[in-house]
């Protein structure tokens, strides 16, 4: 796999759109989770219906998917080279929990609104969670590479480094 020294410009706007969408799911999920109850208790017909939550998972999904190809084809930057194992182990186990939990996210939702699986939905609900944690860990150790081991990782997510 390639190994630059920085992200590419499309890699960076990728990482900030897709944090940007995640959040967007995050606060606007209220009319699909009516919809989906109205539908598991008989309400209106068990068939999907056009949604705007569900249209910017699959807008999430496509990123992802370009995201991971510009990983595999162009590579990312090295973490610095004097951070102890365990940070390292810890920050790239983060990381590919963290992609595979944002690839699983719009699938578990996809799965259980097209095709009216509920199992689906409560995996959706408990990647929620995960993805919380992650997200949590993630911001740590970039504020832990700024402002602790003073490293540039932070700043060349920001396209400064
Ligand atoms: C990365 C993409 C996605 C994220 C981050 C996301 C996030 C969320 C969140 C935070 C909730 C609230 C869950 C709760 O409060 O327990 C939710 C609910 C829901 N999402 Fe998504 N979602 C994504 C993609 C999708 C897609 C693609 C679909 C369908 C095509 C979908 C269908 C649903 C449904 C039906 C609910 C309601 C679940 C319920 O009421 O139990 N989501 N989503």
């Amino acid at each position: 796999m390639p190994n630059p020294k920085s992200y590419s410009k499309t890699q960076i706007v990728l990482h900030w759109l897709i944090v940007l969408a995640v959040l967007f799911q995050f606060f606007v999920h209220d009319a699909i989770a009516e919809l989906w109850e109205a539908r598991m208790e008989g309400e209106i017909a068990n068939a999907p219906s056009p949604d705007i939550h569900a249209a910017m998972g699959i807008v999430i999904f496509a990123l992802m998917a370009w995201r991971v190809w510009l990983r595999f084809s162009q590579g990312a930057p090295a973490l610095p080279a004097g951070d102890p194992a365990l940070a390292r182990i810890l920050s790239q186990s983060v990381q590919g929990l963290l992609y595979l939990s944002v690839i699983a996210m719009p699938l578990s939702g996809a799965v259980g609104w097209f095709f009216g699986v509920g199992g689906a939905i409560e995996a959706h609900g408990i990647i929620k969670n995960l993805i919380l944690l992650l997200v949590a860990l993630h911001i740590a150790g970039a504020l832990a590479q700024h402002f602790v081991f003073k490293s540039n990782v932070l700043m060349r997510m920001l396209g400064r480094a």
